[in-house]
């Protein structure tokens, strides 16, 4: 039988993402410097049965029923199908994360594997922008990536668009239209200071206020009842689709949050911007038992504090950057 996954916040801990590499074949500037990160060896990352074990538990033991699948870019580990088919088979929807570019030769197959969900994260729809963006000239990729995720019939595609003052932040309307135009469901995310570069300030974090009243002027929207999820979802009034916003630094779901995260290299995270970790690798490389995983799980659940702190004088930075995490 499943016990909760609980924290001394009586939070219920339901979803787990999982990063499978900390490679990525783009360098976005808020993530990553120029050269790459040092990537781990093949040895640190854990392999497929590795994260199976700690899956199953998650999912036997605590009933976790939503996993999903980061990076890195998740699609730079081959054979990802695999693991998605083996994932779905423990009875939990399993969703990804990508930033698009290699959905044309992938999204069919993990379809068929038993991928439900995909979001695919694209900051800029202007071509010399991107290439700034994500050092890579691809957007016409993604581009097609999405076409390809639609075809392989996703439903809802969700785009996600980091949002930054001075950067893209002149393209909320366009990216309004994208979404209207092509049936998928763009999602705002206000920047979190997780770059690579420490570029991140509170003053170039666009809120969720100023991003709806932006888009309203030219698409009006009302909100839509909030559910469990951080995204607040407002539909459009002329019923042309809808839109949402993560207001994960002006209007923090900390206490709501119900998401755990494993490292590609089998550390256990309870939240994006902990501190500490909790080593499961060790664990399972030494044929731990499925209860003694569960017992460290519960460990670094029960250290959870209870949110982020960003903007105050408290909030200490994590020393990983979001492709080290996982999103
Ligand atoms: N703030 C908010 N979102 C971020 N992402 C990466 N870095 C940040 C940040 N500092 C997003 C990516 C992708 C997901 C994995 O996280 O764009 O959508
Ligand atoms: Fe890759 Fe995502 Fe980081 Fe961009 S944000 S470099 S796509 S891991």
């Amino acid at each position: 039988m499943a016990r909760p996954l609980v924290d001394t916040f009586g939070r219920v801990h339901r979803d787990l993402r999982i990063s499978v590499t900390d490679r990525c074949n783009f360098r976005c500037t808020y993530c990553m410097p120029e050269e790459g990160l040092e990537w781990l060896d093949r040895s640190e990352i854990l392999t497929f049965e590795e994260i199976e074990q700690i899956a199953r538990v998650m999912v036997n033991t605590f009933g976790v029923d939503s996993i999903r699948l980061t990076g890195g870019e998740p699609m730079v580990r081959a054979n990802l199908d695999e693991l998605v088919s083996r994932l779905a088979a423990l009875g939990t929807d399993v969703a990804m994360t990508t930033n698009g570019s290699t959905l044309r030769r992938h999204a069919q197959l993990l379809k068929d594997a038993g991928l439900r969900r995909i979001n695919i994260s694209l900051d800029s729809l202007q071509q010399e922008r991107f290439l700034e963006l994500t050092r890579r000239d691809e957007l016409d990729t993604v581009l097609d990536g999405i076409d390809a995720a639609l075809e392989a019939g996703f439903d809802p595609v969700k785009i996600n668009c980091v949002v930054m003052r001075g950067v893209n932040d002149d393209e909320l309307v366009d990216f309004a239209r994208f979404g209207r135009d092509m049936g998928v469901v763009v999602r705002f995310i206000e920047w979190m200071p997780l770059d690579a570069d420490e570029g991140w300030t509170n003053d170039r974090v666009v809120s969720q206020k100023e991003i709806v009243a932006a888009i309203s002027e030219v698409f009006p929207l009302e909100p839509i009842q909030r559910g469990h999820e951080p995204a607040q979802r407002f539909r459009y009034l002329d019923g042309i689709g809808e839109v949402g916003v993560i207001a994960s630094v002006t209007q923090a779901f900390c206490g709501d949050c119900d998401r755990v995260r494993l490292t590609a290299e089998g550390q256990f995270r309870n939240c994006l911007f902990a501190v500490d970790e909790f080593d499961l690798r060790t664990l399972v490389r030494n044929g731990a038992s499925d209860e003694e995983l569960a017992a460290e799980i519960e460990r670094g659940v029960g250290a959870k504090w209870a949110g982020h702190q960003i903007g105050k004088v408290n909030f200490i930075r994590p020393h990983r950057s979001m492709s080290q995490i996982g999103g």
